[in-house]
């Protein structure tokens, strides 16, 4: 392992309150080419990458679960990673390694970022979590949704 990986490791911590500014696309675009690079079981590769900017996409993410998400509001970005279940049993490993890649990815490329749980959560009124998400990016049933990274550039303290 680099020197430079394990410092990233040692480094990174949850961020989540965001200074105002947008994330360049090409930035969005690394972050997704992270996720997509994350081994995955027989290299089935049943993740797809959702990036959502959008704030009234945004506010909706921020109330898919009913605690421990409302920060999305204010977040410049999310990617959402969806695994089609119907590809690969395997669907919450994959997942959960390629959110870990973006979470290096974020730390390595200066910003901020937290991973919301969506996967065995609900809303305040016990739909679940990941229903909604499907709802809310127009996705099929057999998407599994493990969760979403909200994303934004660190707070700089004076
Ligand atoms: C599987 C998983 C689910 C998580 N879900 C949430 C979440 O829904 N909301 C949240 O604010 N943080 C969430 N986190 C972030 C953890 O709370 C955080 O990683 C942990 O407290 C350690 O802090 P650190 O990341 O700063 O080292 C999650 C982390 C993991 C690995």
């Amino acid at each position: 392992m680099s020197t430079s990986l394990f410092d990233l490791m040692r480094s990174r911590r949850s961020i989540r309150a965001y200074a105002g500014d947008p994330i360049p696309a090409e930035t969005l675009a690394l972050l997704e080419e992270a996720a997509s690079l994350a081994p995955t079981s027989r290299d089935r590769k049943p993740c797809r990458f959702y990036t959502v900017t959008d704030k009234a996409q945004l506010a909706q993410l921020a109330k898919a679960k009913a605690a421990g998400s409302a920060f999305t509001a204010q977040a410049a970005a999310a990617i959402v990673v969806a695994a089609d279940s119907t590809v690969s049993d395997t669907w919450i490993e994959d997942s959960s390694i390629a959110m870990t890649y973006m979470m290096l990815a974020a730390e390595a490329l200066g910003l901020g970022c937290c991973w919301v749980q969506m996967h065995l959560r609900s809303d305040e009124n016990g739909i679940s979590a990941e229903e909604n998400v499907r709802r809310i990016l127009a996705l099929p049933e057999q998407f599994r949704v493990v969760g979403f990274l909200a994303l934004g550039q660190k707070e700089v303290t004076p």
